[in-house]
């Protein structure tokens, strides 16, 4: 008889005997590598002390594990893994509950290869639509990329394998990537550039977050303690690990002291020797290197459940999911005459064009390139699901380099193609030239010999359907009116082809919404003249003014607003309304109210929408707040909330949208915190940026922003204050400065003096040597 013995359970770490059994080169030597993927093990020879490696990998919208064999960091083949829609797709779903689920199938297909930290997402900001590497980010906005962001990491960690939220920080270009100085004034680093990072660190916990390769004025991100320490840590609570991007370190022991731990990929024992040496020196504590030890070892513990049931993937479940997620990423920019989707009665032949029809583009190059289990093409996916004829021409050569004879037979094969074709479907992109991790794109345009298939084809044939396969924002206002429908199909993984077949057939509804606007001109985007930057630098000098927030100040017209987007079905809303408060008191409390807490709500706004057409379809309520007055200047109005909502023909539902206290905060650089002002706000409630369907006005208490008075403020700030006002003027009274300070021509000039320098004035009643006992006297 035998007994059945339970599988042997993950083997734990115990961390803190661990570090106080280590030397100090054991313990240095784990913050370095050591290979490209994996950390230093540890076996001593008598077996008294181990420390298991464990392997991380890109990341992110797939995992692209080098096979085991290969110690290079090359961006050859890779494990075959399931490629998901890169990030510029992925965003336009604004689904967190899919993007959830993508995390989870990726945590998965880490498991099954046992590999413990995938390594994304990348929540950069879409700062210029040129950077090159746009595709591999969320959005324009930081609350839509952090929400995305967070449901990523919580469906891969929800699975028992890390993530690393990368690239921290300000990392928005691609020029110069490993030496430019980002400089950036600090309320848009807290606005702008941080919270998405700061929204997944405080509700995911990632296991791990990566520095960037930049400088942030000046300072490396690799060894910036305000950064990697008073911020993350200190301010935002992070209790993962820092690895630095590859190759990212400049100098070892300053990154040990700033708070970063691991040094990827291995640096050949330099890093471990220059560690040591220093501690050695006393210019680096060895607490310092104890305490990003530990961190590594908490690394390698957690992800021991997972390495103990390395259980195979579903390849074919994550293909569906796959087409899910490239479905509700596509987005329709425009549908004259509802051409689509196509009509399934209407005979005649289709004609396909564009050489991407047949040769997808459906992610990035660099390092998230991942080697695709399988791989649909829009032509064949058409193909298998038109009853009809589908006729195809490539009409241009992706990359460049056709002779002008070859260009031309390829345009006029297209054309007699397109000639008698009930409907011309034209697949137009940029070629994976265009646009790359490690440059920067230098336009916005597709490339010319495209653009000018599309001219010739609908000259013959106005049934013009586009659609559009590229990472980033291209200009459409050029050739747009060449075409009655455009779908922007983004990169849409292996599995975009048959999705958007589905899409164009009316299979399955279009959903996806603009994570970036659209502009109808370069010249137009917000980072004109400053992007990327000179001499090392790069200056930030539309602050706050990123996307639509540029947009929107400057009245620009757009081509298309952020988060616009069609589908086959129409939506009406109604009864927008706005409720200060759910359960919280009535408005945040002005002295223990903090804006950092954002698990409470304090409004929440309420609308009903009602699918008005024929079929289902996806809606996605936007909300955005405007503060019509305040202290500092602020956007036009800002994304704080939203939600999709799934509604049959005919169907109404009414969707909530809780707003937290951030939603209406700004960073206050002199009290260096956030800071909710009290007033009136006005919420915006929409179908885009730009397409509001209904506002209400909501009041908050706010912070108590009374900053205590000192001598040193202008005299109006006395004047107006409701203790210090009277006190003053009774000191004052009878003066000529008093009666002058109500002058309409003279007054405003008065009253902006500090109140120390008026004491000098001759004929003001009040003496310097007064003023500290009228200074205690008003606090009092
Ligand atoms: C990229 C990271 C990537 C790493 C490892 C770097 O060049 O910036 O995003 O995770 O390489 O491939």
């Amino acid at each position: 008889m035998t007994t059945d013995s339970p599988a042997p359970g993950p083997t734990r770490l115990d961390v803190p005997a661990l570090l106080a059994a280590m030397t100090l080169e054991e313990k240095a030597s784990l913050l370095d590598g050591s290979d490209a993927w994996r950390t230093e093990p540890i076996a001593r020879p008598d077996g008294s002390l181990t420390v298991p490696a464990v392997m991380v990998a890109d990341g992110p919208h797939g995992l692209r594990k080098e096979p085991d064999d290969s110690e290079s960091m090359g961006l050859g083949d890779a494990v075959p893994a399931t490629c998901f829609p890169p990030a510029a797709g992925l965003a336009s779903t604004w689904d967190p509950e899919l993007v959830e689920q993508v995390g989870a199938a990726m945590a998965d297909e880490c498991r099954a290869e046992g590999v413990s930290v995938l390594l994304g997402p990348g929540v950069n900001m879409k700062r210029s639509p040129l950077c090159g590497r746009n595709f591999e980010y969320l959005s324009e906005d930081p609350f839509l990329a952090g929400t995305l962001a967070a449901a990523l990491v919580r469906g891969v960690q929800g699975r028992g394998v890390g993530t690393s939220l990368k690239h921290f920080a300000a990392n928005n270009q691609e020029t110069e990537r490993m030496t430019v100085s980002a400089d950036v004034d600090e309320r848009t680093l807290r606005e702008i550039y941080l919270p998405a990072f700061e929204r997944v660190v405080r509700q995911e916990q990632p296991w791990t977050v990566m520095c960037a390769y930049n400088k942030i004025n000046g300072v490396y991100a690799s060894q910036h303690p305000w950064l990697l320490t008073e911020v993350l840590r200190d301010q935002w609570g992070f209790e993962g690990l820092v690895v630095s991007d590859w190759g990212a370190v400049d100098d070892r022991p300053a990154g040990v002291a700033a708070g970063l731990d691991l040094e990827m990929p291995s640096s050949g024992g330099n890093g471990t020797r220059k560690v040591v040496d220093a501690v050695r020196a006393g210019t680096l504590a060895e607490a310092d290197v104890d305490r990003a030890a530990a961190r590594v070892l908490r690394l390698v513990d957690r992800a021991q459940p997972a390495l103990a049931e390395r259980t195979p993937a579903d390849l074919d479940a994550h293909h569906e999911l796959a087409r899910h997620a490239a479905t509700a990423s596509a987005v329709l920019l425009k549908n004259e005459d509802g051409i689509l989707p196509l009509d399934a009665d209407r005979g005649g032949r289709v004609a396909v064009v564009g050489e991407l029809a047949r040769t997808p583009r459906y992610q990035g190059s660099g390092s998230s390139q991942v080697n695709p289990t399988r791989l649909e093409d829009a032509l064949g996916a058409l193909r298998e699901r038109l009853a009809r004829e589908v006729a195809f021409a490539p009409g241009y050569a992706l990359e460049a380099g056709a002779d002008d004879e070859t260009v031309a037979a390829l345009r006029d094969e297209a054309v007699e193609v397109a000639r008698d074709a009930a409907v011309v479907l034209v697949f137009l992109g940029l070629p994976p030239s265009y646009e790359a991790e490690g440059y920067d794109r230098e336009h916005l345009e597709l490339p010319p010999q495209q653009v000018s298939v599309l001219e010739a084809v609908a000259q013959v044939n106005r049934e013009v359907v586009v659609v559009l396969s590229n990472g980033a924002a291209v200009t459409v206002h050029p050739w747009q009116r060449h075409a009655r429908a455009v779908l922007e199909g983004w990169l849409l993984g292996q599995a975009g082809g048959s999705a958007v077949a589905d899409l164009l057939t009316g299979r399955a509804a279009p959903s996806g919404r603009l994570a970036e606007t659209i502009p109808l001109r370069a010249a137009d985007t917000p980072t004109v003249g400053a992007f990327p930057g000179e001499r090392g630098h790069v200056r930030y000098g539309e602050g706050l003014l990123i996307g639509y927030r540029w947009y929107d100040a400057h009245e620009l017209p757009v081509a298309y607003p952020f988060g616009h987007g069609l589908t086959y079905t129409r939506f009406v809303w109604s009864d927008v309304e706005a409720t200060v408060g759910r359960d919280t008191p009535a408005a945040p409390d002005a002295t223990t109210h903090t804006a950092d807490d954002d698990a409470r709500v304090a409004v929440e706004v309420a609308v009903t929408v009602t699918n008005a057409g024929a079929r289902a379809g996806r809606e996605t309520v936007q909300v955005y707040v405007h503060d019509p007055r305040s202290a500092v200047h602020r956007p036009e109005q800002e994304l704080r909330g939203f939600v999709g909502v799934e509604l049959e023909a005919g169907e109404s539902r009414r969707v909530t949208v809780p707003l937290d206290a951030r939603a209406f905060a700004y960073w206050d650089v002199t009290l260096q915190r956030w800071v909710v002002e009290g007033g009136a706000f006005e919420i915006r409630v929409g179908a885009s940026s730009r397409d509001q369907r209904g506002r209400a006005v909501v009041e908050l208490a706010g912070d108590d922003l009374t900053a205590p008075l000192s001598a040193e403020q202008p005299t109006s700030a006395w004047l107006e204050h409701p203790v210090a006002g009277p006190v003053l003027r009774e000191r004052l009274a009878g003066s000529v400065m008093l009666r002058m300070f109500e002058d309409p021509q003279h007054g405003p000039m008065l009253r902006a003096i500090p109140l120390r320098r008026l004491s000098r004035f001759p004929d003001v009643p009040l003496r310097e040597e007064q003023l500290e006992d009228l200074v205690a006297e008003v606090r009092a």
